[in-house]
């Protein structure tokens, strides 16, 4: 058994989505998931505008058996960024499980890791006790929830940004706070993330007055269990009023578009103070399946401190 950690550049995108496919073939969701699956997908995520992904390949007899790849973001805290690595695509073919290829390839992946690297993902319900035996912690939890309608909104004008994201390049990092921290927002990531995503299609729409980008959404439309939603992948703004009206556009977006509701996926934080009246949580057991937010959260102890987690959707590579 040999395993190797390559750049992107090296990665052989045919065998490798052959891998993901074989061995998430018994995992729920597989249709929608066939569709990213691909060499252009994975040629998409591993070449990030913080750039190229590390991928951990273990080989038996040279036949590829089981990965774990990791792509590089940005984490903003308050006046401080450091390089984030978000863990993806974590997969042992079915004959191979049990031998610890996964924990190995983790293992590898954290050699190559700066000292104050912070490494982290969203584990599904295999992945998390592996993660849990790699010393990673729960640092929060991604909920479903359904805005409820309520709320005063504000008047400036909605536009879509998809073609003009540059035009407000230089606004998209002042929606990070100082009491936050999150995957930093910027032209470059939503450019990246959004606009030049392989399989979906997203929109983006900004909230402007007196030519200022006061608030933003992301959504597309999704289905679970044959019921179409208009999903919020992020919504951020610097006031409550703008807030909502963006949530009520989205609203009007879903039904123009065929969608039964529209749906949020977020830490409770960002909405807590604000909005947590005008949503209403959906049970765990009704969602496709739970969101941990989880990492190795020692290189960002001291960052986390006084300051709150900002995730959304968006923050997820399978949506
Ligand atoms: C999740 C997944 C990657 C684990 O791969 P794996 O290589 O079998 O993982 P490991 O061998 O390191 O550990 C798996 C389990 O086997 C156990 N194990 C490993 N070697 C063992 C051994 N020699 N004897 C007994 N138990 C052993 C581990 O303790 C672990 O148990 P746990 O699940 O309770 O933590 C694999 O099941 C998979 O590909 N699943 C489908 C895709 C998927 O869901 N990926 C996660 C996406 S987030």
């Amino acid at each position: 058994m040999n395993i190797s950690v390559i750049t992107s550049d090296d990665l052989d995108y045919i065998e490798f989505s052959r891998l993901q496919q074989e061995a998430f073939a018994d995992v729920p969701g597989q249709k929608e998931r066939l569709l990213i699956q691909t060499p252009d997908y994975y040629r998409w995520k591993y070449n990030t505008p913080a750039g190229k992904a590390k991928i951990a390949l273990a080989r038996i007899d040279g036949e590829l058996v089981a990965a774990n790849a990791m792509f590089p973001l940005t984490i903003s805290a308050g006046p401080t960024r450091i390089p984030g690595w978000q863990s993806c695509d974590t997969a042992t073919l079915p004959k191979a499980r049990g031998k610890w290829l996964f924990s190995k390839c983790l293992h590898e992946l954290k050699l190559v890791l700066g000292q104050d690297d912070f490494f982290f993902g969203y584990p599904n319900k295999n992945s998390e006790s592996g993660f849990r035996k790699f010393k990673w912690v729960t640092i929060d939890q991604l909920n479903f929830y359904l805005f409820a309608g309520l709320g005063k909104a504000s008047k400036g004008a909605i536009v879509c940004l998809n073609d003009r994201l540059d035009c407000f390049a230089p606004q998209f990092k002042g929606f990070m706070t100082d009491d936050t921290v999150a995957i930093e927002r910027s032209y470059e990531f939503l450019n990246w993330r959004y606009l030049s995503h392989p399989v979906y299609t997203y929109q983006i729409f900004g909230y402007i007055e007196r030519e200022q980008l006061l608030g933003y959404i992301v959504l597309r439309k999704v289905r679970f269990s044959h019921v179409k939603f208009g999903l919020i992948l992020e919504c951020w703004a610097l006031q409550d009023t703008v807030r909502t009206s963006l949530y009520k556009f989205a609203e009007k977006w879903s039904s123009r578009n065929g969608c039964h509701a529209t749906m949020l996926l977020a830490i409770n934080n960002p909405i807590k103070a604000s909005l947590t009246a005008r949503l209403i949580k959906v049970p765990e057991r009704l969602t496709p399946r739970k969101f941990l937010l989880m990492g190795d959260v020692q290189p960002i102890r001291h960052l986390q401190e006084n300051r709150e987690w900002v995730a959304f959707a968006g923050d997820w590579d399978g949506f």
